[in-house]
């Protein structure tokens, strides 16, 4: 399975980078201005599906853009078939393909990849994360002043008042640096990688987190919500990081989003 995944975000992501400059229809969806889609997202989907569905046509899919298939299976897949929209609409080259494979419930395999780096990032719960066939681990920072931290914010974000733009500005003031990259499927691998120390954000979904959270386990990392309960795919807050600087990061959470 995890080899299908891998070929099929391959291609998706093949596909991506050649689509650049050449989107001809774009959307808004949930009435929301910020949030876009294209007719290049929605074929990229549709090629995931049709390898996923030549290999497995009885197992489960949830994906973005046609939403959840009415298979019962054990196995589902969650499908992001063009994590960075944004990115990509502006021909800016951080975006990315991310699949995962759930069984009864669990990640048991996932994959995000950047066509623009041609990095493949792959994990298998118990076998470990890697990128490019190389291991991955977490880092090493232990203060919130030396962690390189990055996160990311909701379409809604003039309407919604979890827009977590009060955490922004407090983890400015605690961290070393924070970027916002807008894949969150590139900000969780990266953490895994050990590239960044920690990430959180909001109302993300599933197909958004669901390889990543399992690239961040098998890379020795942990993931919670905000409250540092263990993590869902399905729920709104995810707090990511190397595991060391993340109590510390809890407790700039706790101030809340208002200070
Ligand atoms: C978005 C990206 C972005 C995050 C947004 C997501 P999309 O996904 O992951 O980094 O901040 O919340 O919705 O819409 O480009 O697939
Ligand atoms: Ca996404
Ligand atoms: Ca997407």
């Amino acid at each position: 399975m995890l080899h299908v995944a891998i070929e099929a975000a391959k291609e998706a992501g093949r596909y991506l980078k050649l689509s650049v400059g050449k989107v001809r229809s774009v959307e808004t969806k949930k009435g929301e201005e910020r949030n876009l889609v294209s007719e290049i997202d929605r074929t990229s989907e549709e090629k995931i599906i049709r390898m996923i569905r030549q290999h497995y046509p009885s197992h489960a899919i949830l994906a973005e853009e046609s939403g959840a298939s009415t298979t019962s299976s054990d196995y589902k897949w969650v499908i992001d078939p063009l994590d960075g929209t944004t990115n990509f609409l502006h021909g800016l080259p951080v975006f990315s393909v991310t699949i995962a494979i759930e069984y009864k419930g669990e990640l048991i395999a996932g994959v995000v990849y950047d066509p623009n780096l041609d990095e493949i990032f792959t994990a298998e719960r118990g076998a470990g994360a890697y990128c490019n066939g190389r291991r991955l681990k977490v880092s090493h920072a232990s203060e919130l002043i030396s962690s390189l931290l990055v996160t990311g914010f909701p379409y809604d974000i003039a309407q919604n008042p979890d827009n977590a733009v009060g955490h922004f500005v407090n983890f400015l003031m605690e961290g070393q640096g924070i970027r916002r990259l807008g894949s969150a499927a590139l900000d969780l691998s990266y953490v895994a990688a050990g590239r960044f120390d920690g990430f959180w954000e909001v109302n993300l979904h599933p197909w958004d987190m669901a390889a990543g959270v399992l690239l961040i386990h098998e890379a020795g990392g942990r993931v919670t919500d905000f409250s540092g309960a263990p993590s869902s795919i399905y729920r709104k807050q995810v707090l990511a990081s190397n595991g060391i600087i993340h109590e510390a990061m809890l407790r700039v959470l706790a101030r809340g989003a208002g200070s």
